[in-house]
């Protein structure tokens, strides 16, 4: 049950998290203003991975993934019980940090730039552990 949750919570933290991004690339390179627009897609890209994480832990807590810690040297499972958990937890941090980053800026480049990079790079470090072969069949 809450696995599933886990997963189709996934495909939203994803879509606006790449949206997220994308925003603040161009807010960047167009020079733009930063509005109430960019704060919210902000927040909201905030919120949803928070809530992936209270989701996340959960599933972790049910399924006993510690069982598994015992058995790393079979990547399928040190990836669910070790790697997966351990990044994302970096990644939602970084989210964190780059959320708090911008509130103490005032310039609108200085606020985009903050969400690039720290929203950026958490999103590169979940796709690069999300386990794609479990997700998607
Ligand atoms: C942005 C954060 C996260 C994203 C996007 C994410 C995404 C996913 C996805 C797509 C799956 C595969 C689901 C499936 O098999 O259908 C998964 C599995 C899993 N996730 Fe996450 N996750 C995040 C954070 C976390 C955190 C923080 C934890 C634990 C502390 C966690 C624990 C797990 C576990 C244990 C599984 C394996 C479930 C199973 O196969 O039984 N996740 N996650």
């Amino acid at each position: 049950m809450m696995k599933n949750i886990h997963s189709y919570w996934a495909f939203i933290v994803l879509a606006v998290l790449i949206f997220a991004v994308v925003n603040a690339i161009i807010g960047l390179l167009k020079k733009k203003e930063f509005t109430h627009k960019d704060f919210r897609l902000g927040l909201f890209a905030l919120i949803l991975t928070h809530i992936q994480l209270l989701i996340g832990l959960a599933v972790y807590i049910v399924g006993s993934w510690y069982s598994f810690l015992s058995d790393m040297k079979n990547s399928a499972t040190r990836l669910l019980a070790l790697e997966h958990p351990l990044m994302m937890i970096i990644a939602i941090v970084l989210i964190t940090m780059g959320w708090s980053k911008h509130k103490k800026q005032v310039k609108s480049e200085s606020k985009f730039k903050s969400f690039a990079i720290f929203y950026g790079l958490a999103l590169v470090i979940i796709l690069s552990r999300i386990p794609w072969s479990n997700w998607l069949v």
